[in-house]
């Protein structure tokens, strides 16, 4: 699979696995189903409770380590310098590997102001070899400045709710001109993009699913999805986007969707805080 680039010279696949709510020994064989198909990069979190899921489907799978991205996340509860360090700790013994890729703090929790002081961790255990790569996820561009003032690291990665409906097109310049790899969370809406009338118009013309529409779109504006499914041939249709382009007129209808108000759960980071 094609790779991005990270601005600190590590390469990560172009589409990743969504592992939330994937957990449980039936977690573990779609997530093992998932590695066997071409998913090389997956996604878990403290806080999704599937650590250890992953981790047995990494081992159950035959793909070598060293050709998987495995990211984690920092809860929000543990924010504080020492607790970061124990969490960070907690999930490499959770996933049974040695690192954790690519490590984010899972949301800034701006009332409590302390991500900065869990960002000071996380540099902190970049250079102890617990993580590689260290990135943030629901960072406002705010947030992102604050951190590289305060400590002149900048995240390489930045995890976001991006989907047709919420297309994040304000904050694009910004993350390109740092470097700042957007992921995006939600890349389908949770499933609500799979009833929309242009998009399956769109995908149609293409003769492809809305699913590998949406994908190769996220992909033609630099952006690294991350779609959760545990049904295998759904898995696979989900990374079958290679070989196909979107013009740029119907580029533009599908950026036409999006809404001053469409994230799906209302979770506006500068507010919502997620422990
Ligand atoms: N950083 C954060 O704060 C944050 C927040 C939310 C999520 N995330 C991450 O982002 C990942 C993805 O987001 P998400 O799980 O919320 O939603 P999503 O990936 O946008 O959508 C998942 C839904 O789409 C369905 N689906 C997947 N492929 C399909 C296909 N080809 N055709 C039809 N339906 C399909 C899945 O059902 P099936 O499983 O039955 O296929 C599931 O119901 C999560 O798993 C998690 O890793 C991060």
């Amino acid at each position: 699979m094609n790779n991005y680039i990270l601005h600190d010279g590590y390469a990560i696949p172009k589409i990743g696995l969504g592992t939330y709510q994937l957990k449980g020994t039936g977690g573990v064989r779609a997530i093992e189903a998932a590695i066997n198909n071409g998913y090389r990069l997956l996604d878990t979190a403290y806080n999704y409770e599937n650590e250890g899921a992953v981790g047995r489907a990494i081992k159950n799978s035959s793909i070598p380590r060293d050709q998987l991205t495995i990211t984690s996340k920092l809860p929000g509860r543990y924010h504080g310098y020492d607790d970061a360090i124990v969490a960070i700790q907690e999930s490499i013994m959770r996933l049974d590997i040695d690192y954790i890729d690519l490590y984010l703090i899972h949301w800034p929790n701006p009332l409590e102001d302390k991500y900065v002081e869990a960002w000071q961790a996380l540099i902190a255990a970049q250079k102890a070899g617990l993580v590689r790569s260290i990135g943030t996820s629901n960072f406002l561009p705010e947030h992102i400045e604050r951190l590289e003032a305060e400590t002149g690291v900048r995240p390489v990665a930045n995890q976001l709710e991006l989907h047709p409906s919420f297309n994040q097109e304000e904050v694009l310049s910004f993350h390109e001109e740092r470097d700042i790899q957007i992921e995006a969370w939600s890349p389908f809406g949770r499933g609500d993009i799979f009833a929309d009338a242009t998009l399956r118009d769109i995908a149609n013309s293409y003769e492809v699913s809305i699913a590998q529409l949406i994908n190769r779109w996220h992909l033609q504006r630099g952006i690294l999805p991350i779609p959760k499914s545990g049904n295998v041939q759904r898995q696979k249709n989900n990374l079958d986007v290679f070989d196909f382009t979107i013009n740029d007129d119907h580029m533009k209808q599908i950026n036409a969707l999006t809404q001053a108000d469409g994230r799906r759960k209302d979770q506006d980071p500068a507010k919502y805080q997620e422990f």
